[in-house]
């Protein structure tokens, strides 16, 4: 169901005494956005009937060695044209998505240079996207980007939430702040956590803004990131502009390009409330259609797995042998004792494999299975991992056989330790020793700094070598979770396979630097704009010091709300991450876990408001069940569900898992309370969140008794 038609309608020229403004509106007309050339430079600005979401914003791009890309502009040409379309996920959060814009392609011509690019803008219902197209020219043949010049001129001083710009990182908290408080409170953004290259005065993307007084939500993003490098923001303060900083590569260049080339999209999601923008479809919609003709085998996946105990403080290790082996200088492997903690052991990962397969998940995943692991801690930058040798005491042929078995996969583990060149010489043979033994799935990884080159993980090459990955698998049949890579931007589009990535602070944080009660309400509204986070939430035992009485760290929310996390935190590849031992205390709780789904066909976001509480109901692919999970910071709530998303005339029966009375995530996080309703689409049921609460409910048709048997 694809229509595409030019039109001309709705675009005017409007003179002035030095411009020509071009002007296109979203197809509800409330979006209108308009491109300008002035002075021989060229400026565009966005309007939300009538409220300003951007005022002219600067386009453009500097080179090296070379005349800039942004100025001695003229309109040589430009097109409009309409598009509409239905398209379904291979996997999502609704069973199709409606893509229809109105677009303006713009042809630049450059003088004194004689160059030619283009400027397309899209302009959504919800939003804005546009890139740079460089046509193959003799006198633009090849370039090197010194900086991109694209603004967003805000304008106002306008509340954002947001993370501080760093080429290596984006596992920070985020700060909830105005944009004028953010030198301020820069510095304590990061400090005392693994910040690698901080870039002072800018912030990450996806950065999420209120516009209070016009209450309008803006989200700033980019979409179809590929052989480009990251884009962080830098704010004129005096302003309240918003310009593009690109990450470098270890010369300082900023992204080296031969044409014909297509920038990534600049994205702009804009609603009068917070919802839509969690509903917005835009960045996906800005992505090329899936390039995996066969997609069968790609499957949303839950998972347990042998990990939260290396985490865990006083548990398990990923090696195998003493540490201080490494250090006291006994290199060879075979003369190392084991250190009698080794987490990936047969005994264990088959206790994780009869638990898991017992209670209805599909795979488990395995990390510290091969071998390498002291010499990474021990000596940190070499070639250590070559994906192909298990430690002794992992059988990888039997365990893959016994989780065959057991209707289960085991998902491999590849951390590069951030050595992306020693991954690429070795992929061919690991993905050949995973076909072998009967894997379909990857969890990479990217911790450290890059080598050899000293590229940064969101610089062009490694924006390049993650693609690379992204490809190779698919090619192969193997779905990839990349941990430690750079933001997502939409491209599981393409490449479904894509299933999920990290880029965040994750669950892993609760046994260390912490995570903050808004963290979660944040997310969504950040990193998940652009695609699935591998969060890995679960945790049931929220105090952590069970294998070391001196730890007095604990998890940072109520149990109820790691339930509502299934719900709340999109991915079709989740996790259960406590230790099975856990879950089997709390089997009630648990159940929600089974039970609810991981593929979608539909989703309402009932209510939500960033850094504050989220609630949303999602409906099973293929089934008449829905899931309902809200979550809170850390401020106690009350909320009333309101059931009106489910069929007429129908009972449900409701199951609902909430949040004890007395329950609070420092004092009493694990009391939680379980009952059961029958419900209607005319239902409404009232609920209270504890202090960094939650709560789950499935709801499934009610059977009919049939009578007669
Ligand atoms: C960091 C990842 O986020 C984590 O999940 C993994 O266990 C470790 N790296 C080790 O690879
Ligand atoms: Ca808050």
């Amino acid at each position: 169901m694809k229509k595409l038609f030019f039109f001309s309608s709705f675009v005017w020229i409007v003179a002035t005494n030095w411009a020509a403004a071009q002007t296109i509106t979203s197809p509800d007309s409330k979006l209108s956005l308009s491109f300008s050339v002035k002075n021989s430079e060229a400026f565009y600005n966005l309007k939300y009937q009538n409220k300003v979401v951007v005022t002219d914003s600067k386009l453009g791009l500097r080179l090296l060695n070379s005349p800039d890309l942004n100025k001695g502009f003229s309109i040589k040409d430009t097109k409009t044209s309409t598009f509409k379309e239905t398209w379904k996920p291979v996997w999502g959060e609704k069973k199709e998505y409606l893509n229809h814009y109105n677009e303006l392609a713009i042809t630049l011509s450059q003088q004194p240079e004689n160059r030619e690019i283009v400027v397309r803008f899209r302009l959504f219902n919800d939003g804005l996207g546009f890139r740079y197209e460089f046509p193959q020219q003799p006198t633009l043949n090849y370039f090197v980007i010194k900086e991109e010049d694209t603004e967003f001129a805000l304008s106002k001083d306008l509340k954002a939430w947001w993370i501080a710009a760093d080429y290596d990182t984006e596992e920070y908290k985020y700060t909830e702040s105005k944009l004028s408080q953010i030198p301020e409170l820069f510095k304590g953004s990061y400090d005392g956590n693994a910040s690698q290259t901080i870039v002072d005065n800018a912030v990450q993307s996806p950065l999420m803004l209120k516009n209070i007084e016009d209450n309008l939500y803006i989200n700033v993003h980019e979409a179809a990131l590929i052989g480009y490098s990251a884009m962080n923001l830098e704010i004129d303060y005096s302003n309240f502009t918003l310009k593009t900083h690109l990450t470098p590569d270890a010369q300082g260049a900023k992204g080296y390009i031969q044409t014909p080339f297509n920038t990534p999209w600049r994205t702009l999601v804009v609603s009068p409330n917070a919802e839509g923008v969690l509903d917005s479809k835009l960045i996906l919609n800005l992505n090329e259609p899936c390039k995996i003709a066969d997609t069968k085998w790609i499957k949303p996946t839950k998972y347990m797995g042998v990990w939260f105990e290396m985490f865990l403080p006083g548990k398990s290790t990923w090696s195998y042998t003493d540490l201080d082996n490494v250090r006291l200088g006994v290199t060879d492997f075979k003369k190392m004792k084991p250190n009698g903690r080794h987490g990936a052991n047969n005994a264990n990962v088959k206790k994780y494999l009869d638990f898991a397969s017992k209670h209805g998940f599909d795979a488990i995943l395995v990390e510290g299975w091969n071998e390498g692991w002291e010499d990474w801690f021990g000596k940190s930058k070499e070639e250590v991992f070559d994906f192909v040798t298990p430690y002794p005491d992992f059988d990888v042929k039997m365990l893959n056989e016994y989780a065959r078995q057991k209707g289960m996969k085991i998902i491999m583990h590849h951390e590069t330790s951030g050595a992306a060149t020693n991954y690429e010489r070795r992929m061919d043979d690991a993905f050949a020793f995973m076909h072998k033994y009967g894997y379909n799935a990857i969890k990479s990884g990217y911790v450290g700094n890059i080598i050899p080159r000293g590229e940064h993980h969101y610089s062009q090459w490694m924006v390049e070598h993650y693609q690379r990955v992204i490809e190779k698998t698919a090619a192969n049949k193997i779905m990839i979770d990349s941990h430690e890579s750079v933001h997502l931007t939409g491209l599981h589009r393409t490449w479904p396979n894509f299933i999920a990535a990290e880029a965040a602070r994750g669950t892993e944080y609760e046994t260390f630097g912490g995570l903050n009660p808004d963290h979660t309400t944040i997310l969504p509204f950040t990193r998940l704009m652009g695609g699935p986070m591998d969060y890995t939430p679960g945790v049931f035992q929220t105090k952590l010091n069970y294998y070391d009485p001196n730890v007095t760290r604990q998890v940072s929310t109520t149990l109820a709300k790691q339930l509502a996390f299934y719900v709340t935190m999109y991915s079709p590849l989740q996790m259960a991450c406590d230790l099975p031992e856990n879950y089997a205390r709390f089997m009630d709780a648990f159940q929600f876990i089974k039970d609810v789904a991981i593929d979608w066909d539909d989703s309402k976001i009932l209510a939500a408001e960033p850094g504050d509480y989220i609630h949303i109901a999602r409906k099973a692919k293929g089934k008449d069940e829905w899931y309902v999970g809200g979550i809170t910071d850390e401020s106690k709530r009350s909320y009333t569900v309101d059931f009106s998303f489910l069929d007429k005339g129908k009972t449900y029966e409701a199951t609902i898992y909430e949040d004890a009375k007395d329950a609070d995530y420092i004092d009493n996080p694990m009391a939680y309370h379980i009952y059961k309703q029958k419900v209607t689409k005319d239902s409404k049921v009232s609920i209270q969140l504890a202090r960094s609460g939650g709560y789950a409910i499935s709801v499934k048709p009610v059977k009919i008794a049939t009578k007669n048997k």
